[in-house]
């Protein structure tokens, strides 16, 4: 940014983009840092402004991080298809041909298939200028050092439990709360709910190198991994967040059955497991991200 900054002329426009802007958790630290190193003012001086696209898929996450950011002058909205489904948009139609400085993706790659991902890359190949830079961070994409964990692999663990229990030729032998999920699951809703569980956390983890290898087209650059610890109780909310949760164990269709289901299963047998394994520390587990840096290369 300081380098654009010193770069400017009268009348551009820096433009950053957030990719998977969700609720704005990126998009709020950007502003943060905006306001901090006085951006705005700083371009202003050299009769330059300042813009911040968040896109989205439409939903209950973006609509909350256009409550949090519409307020804020140089923020734009963009959704990637119409309410209600149909295709994706392109990001050049999406930002009517502009091109942006900057494109950040925070905690999106790793919910992409491989097809969705390529296409993602050339998307934001097609906007981000030559020269410009794109970072992205990623909790659970593969492979793993032995001492840490993916973000979801807790979440995976527990979904496995889940299916061991629906499909035990004994459940009198199952904790009581399993017991009574397992009986009031509709057989007939079942091949419907894998596919739910299956599009919200892929079942396995996507590599990083297909991640680079989507990237390898358009940008040079590389991914470094950082492990940051993730407490017990982070991982517990992460499940009972209602839109994972929903989704991914859609076989239990009662709230407060779900929640006692994905708690026993969380609390008493997965995380105690993971605790006491190579990854575990005192509160929680090490988790493993991967964290982007790739600058556009010219066509
Ligand atoms: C875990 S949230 C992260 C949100 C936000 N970036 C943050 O840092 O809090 C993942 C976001 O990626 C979005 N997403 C999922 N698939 C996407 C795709 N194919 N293209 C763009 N965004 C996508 C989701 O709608 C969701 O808002």
């Amino acid at each position: 940014m300081e380098e654009r900054i010193g770069q400017v002329r009268a009348g551009d426009v820096v433009r950053v983009l957030d990719y998977g802007a969700g609720t704005g958790l990126a998009s709020i630290e950007l502003t943060k840092a905006c306001h901090e190193r006085g951006v705005v003012p700083r371009l202003a001086e050299r009769g330059a402004t300042f813009e911040l696209h968040l896109v989205d898929l439409p939903g209950g996450w973006f609509a909350q991080g256009y409550q949090l950011l519409r307020d804020v002058p140089w923020t734009r909205f963009h959704a990637l298809r119409e309410p209600g489904g149909g295709p994706f948009r392109p990001l050049r139609e999406v930002l009517g041909g502009r091109q942006v400085d900057a494109v950040v993706a925070n905690m999106v790659f790793h919910l992409l298939a491989e097809k969705v991902m390529r296409r993602a890359a050339t998307s934001i190949a097609e906007v981000l200028r030559p020269g410009g830079l794109l970072t992205f961070s990623a909790p659970d994409l593969a492979d793993r050092q032995a001492d840490s964990v993916l973000f979801h692999d807790a979440n995976r663990l527990v979904r496995g439990r889940w299916l061991a229990a629906l499909d035990t030729a004994d459940p009198a032998s199952l904790a009581p709360v399993l017991r009574e999920a397992v009986a009031s699951v509709r057989q007939s809703l079942r091949a419907d709910a894998q596919r739910r569980a299956d599009r919200r956390i892929l079942p396995t983890p996507m590599h990083s190198e297909a991640v680079a290898a989507a990237l390898t087209p358009f940008f040079v650059g590389g991914i470094e991994r950082r492990t940051y610890e993730l407490l017990a109780e982070e991982c517990l909310l992460t499940a009972l967040v209602p839109a994972n949760q929903q989704e991914y164990f859609a076989e239990i269709t009662d709230r407060p059955l779900r929640e006692a289901v994905i708690r026993h299963l969380m609390l008493d047998l997965v995380l105690p497991e993971l605790m006491r394994g190579p990854a575990g520390t005192a509160h929680g587990v090490n988790v493993e991200w991967k964290l982007g840096r790739f600058t556009r290369r010219p066509d």
